[in-house]
């Protein structure tokens, strides 16, 4: 990987995902000071977000990862592939959804459904990137990081065929390489 040539531009700064996370866990801290947090990530794209975020959050929680896939290279195959579950069982927990984006929508909108015949107490979704401009089913994130246009980025956790997730900020990919 060649940082400087593969990316055309910085999206988000270190700094802002800074900024962004300290929001994001202010508020979870203060909405769930009285509930039973179970914070959920998503394999594998959320865990740089997750491992912040969860440093955020001051109030008691426990965390679990579930893993499942839909993207082929930079495309939505549409269908997603459950691939690990949870090992905590959530009956009566608060869960949040913690992901890395919001893009169409299908991953979210299958999680949801996956956990709602669960008995948890709550579901709600954070989601550090959203990009509203492409989503195919309607969805909102509870907790929502930073809007971003509907371009294809990665880093901060975030991959192209599994490449990039490393990059401390968010950055879009250049066309030529996925078009390669
Ligand atoms: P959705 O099902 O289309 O909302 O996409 C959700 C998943 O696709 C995310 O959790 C990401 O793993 C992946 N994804 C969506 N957009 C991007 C992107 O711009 N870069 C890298 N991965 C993405
Ligand atoms: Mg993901």
């Amino acid at each position: 990987m060649d940082e400087k040539k593969d990316i055309l531009k910085v999206l988000a700064s270190e700094e802002e995902l800074k900024e962004t996370v300290k929001r994001l866990g202010r508020q979870i801290t203060e909405d769930y000071k009285d509930k039973n947090l179970l914070l959920v990530s998503i394999l594998k794209g959320a865990i740089v977000f997750m491992s912040d975020l969860l440093r955020e959050v001051k109030c008691d929680c426990v965390i679990d990862f579930m893993a499942v896939s839909s993207y082929s290279g930079n495309k939505t195959t549409g269908v997603v592939k459950f691939k690990k579950d949870l090992d905590i069982n959530p009956e009566g927990k608060d869960i949040l959804i913690v992901e890395d984006i919001l893009d169409s929508g299908i991953t979210l909108n299958y999680l949801k459904g996956v956990l709602e015949d669960r008995n948890a107490a709550s579901i709600k979704v954070c989601a550090l990137l959203d990009k509203p401009g492409n989503r195919r089913v309607d969805i909102k994130a509870d907790y929502s990081g930073i809007v971003i246009p509907d371009e294809f980025v990665v880093g901060y956790g975030l991959d192209y065929n599994e490449n990039y997730r490393n990059l401390p900020y968010v950055g879009v990919l250049r066309p030529e390489v996925y078009e390669k």
